[in-house]
């Protein structure tokens, strides 16, 4: 077993990690406040190809592998898990699934835009009555001669209002459940394609979550992803991965955070000295690197496992499940170290702390990665 990561893997850290300090980090406050979308930060990302890191050169990514993956979407997200979601977004839930499921045609139209970054996407499956019972999909895309028309709503979409091309999962057989869902490719602009209002959230307030309205949208038979019924399990197995990017950004938040509140506390000072030479201050921050780096190992491991093509499900869960609560658990001891300046928005911890929450519930909620965890060990 080799913990050592390779020259190339270095430099992608690298590179991840002076792009957040030197682009990201600047206007995080002023985003995060005024919910504005980091665009040129974003299509800076993807000049950079931090937006389809893993898709083959072949059809303009960057064809790395997953490790390399976790490396920069841990250093992104120390900085600004609004942009890290759309990294994320864009890496694992769109660009992985057409590259794995979709036709060449599919691939040059829509894969190459989106792998160079000139165009990002989004994965849209959650409805009002369909979030962790994905299953129980009440948008339909009824087949009527060479066009699918599709009617719904889908709830909670990251870059809902800045993608440009959506993958949507819709109902086509009801009678058949789960094995009657198709996943279709949806361009931006479409007829009956409305983008409803912006979600005023608690944290990644820089990112683009949008409820989206489907009204007798036509979507031709060519933009169905793989075989008639396969559209759960492509979200499924999309998901398996995207789990992977988003404990990756937990870890991110989490050790963001822990490394301010080291910086922190060798500079205060209290009674006499820096509080880094308290105790109650030492014990804390022994705890917190403990806990990011049991969940780096398990990032790492699931991304290993999937390098090496060997099943990644129950691995992504798990690390989802540690990572985001270690996420949660530092972030807020983080706060604690900076008393009262952690609690104004200079010192950059309160708004990693409400970053934080999300980890816990987009990609499946912490309950949704148990239920995936214990079915791996009970098969
Ligand atoms: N890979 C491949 N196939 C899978 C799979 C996987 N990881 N998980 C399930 N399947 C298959 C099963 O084998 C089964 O197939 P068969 O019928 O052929 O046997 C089928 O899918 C149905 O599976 P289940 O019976 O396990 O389905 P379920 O209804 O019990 O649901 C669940 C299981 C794990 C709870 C699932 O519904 C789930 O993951 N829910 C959460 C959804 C989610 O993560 N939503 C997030 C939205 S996206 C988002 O947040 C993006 C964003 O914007 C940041």
């Amino acid at each position: 077993m080799n913990f050592q990561l390779s020259e190339e893997h270095l430099m992608i850290q690298k590179a991840a990690r002076d792009f957040a300090n030197d682009v990201l980090k600047p206007g995080v406050i002023e985003r995060d406040e005024h919910q504005k979308f980091p665009t040129e930060e974003i299509k800076q990302l993807g000049e950079l190809g931090f937006l389809g890191m893993m898709v083959s050169q072949k059809y303009g990514g960057g064809g790395m592998d997953a490790i390399s993956y976790v490396l920069a979407m841990e250093e992104i997200s120390k900085v600004d898990a609004s942009a890290s979601v759309v990294m994320s977004v864009n890496n694992s839930l769109v660009c992985w699934g057409l590259e794995e499921f979709g036709t060449e045609e599919q691939k040059q139209k829509y894969l190459v835009p989106l792998a160079k970054g000139e165009i990002i996407g989004a994965f849209c499956l959650s409805e009002p009555e369909a979030g962790s019972d994905a299953t129980s999909q009440h948008t339909t895309g009824i087949l009527k001669g060479d066009k699918y028309i599709l009617n719904g709503t889908k709830n909670w979409i990251t870059n809902g209002g800045t993608a440009s091309v959506y993958l949507v999962m819709a109902q086509s057989h009801a009678d058949k459940g789960h094995k009657g869902i198709n996943a279709f490719i949806v361009e931006k602009g479409q007829k009956g394609f409305q983008i409803g209002k912006k979600e005023n959230k608690l944290g990644i307030r820089g990112s683009d979550t949008h409820s989206l309205m489907f009204q007798d949208v036509e979507v031709p038979k060519e933009n169905r992803i793989g075989e008639d019924g396969f559209g759960f399990k492509f979200a499924m197995k999309t998901l398996s991965g995207g789990r992977i990017g988003i404990a990756s950004q937990a870890l991110g938040i989490a050790s963001g955070a822990y490394e301010l509140a080291l910086a922190y506390s060798k500079e205060r000072k209290a009674f006499g000295k820096p509080i880094s030479e308290h105790q109650a201050i030492q014990f804390k921050l022994a705890d917190m690197i403990t806990q990011i780096d049991a969940a780096r190992l398990l990032c790492m491991k699931a991304a290993w496992l999937k390098d090496h093509n060997m099943d990644y499900t129950q691995a992504g869960a798990m690390a989802k499940v540690f990572a985001s609560k270690v996420a949660m658990d530092t972030t807020v001891e983080a706060v604690q170290i900076h008393g009262g300046y952690g609690f104004v928005k200079e010192y950059h911890v309160e708004r990693l702390m409400r970053d934080a929450k999300i980890t816990q519930i987009y990609e499946g909620t912490t309950e949704v990665q148990k239920i995936v965890i214990s079915r791996g060990i009970l098969a």
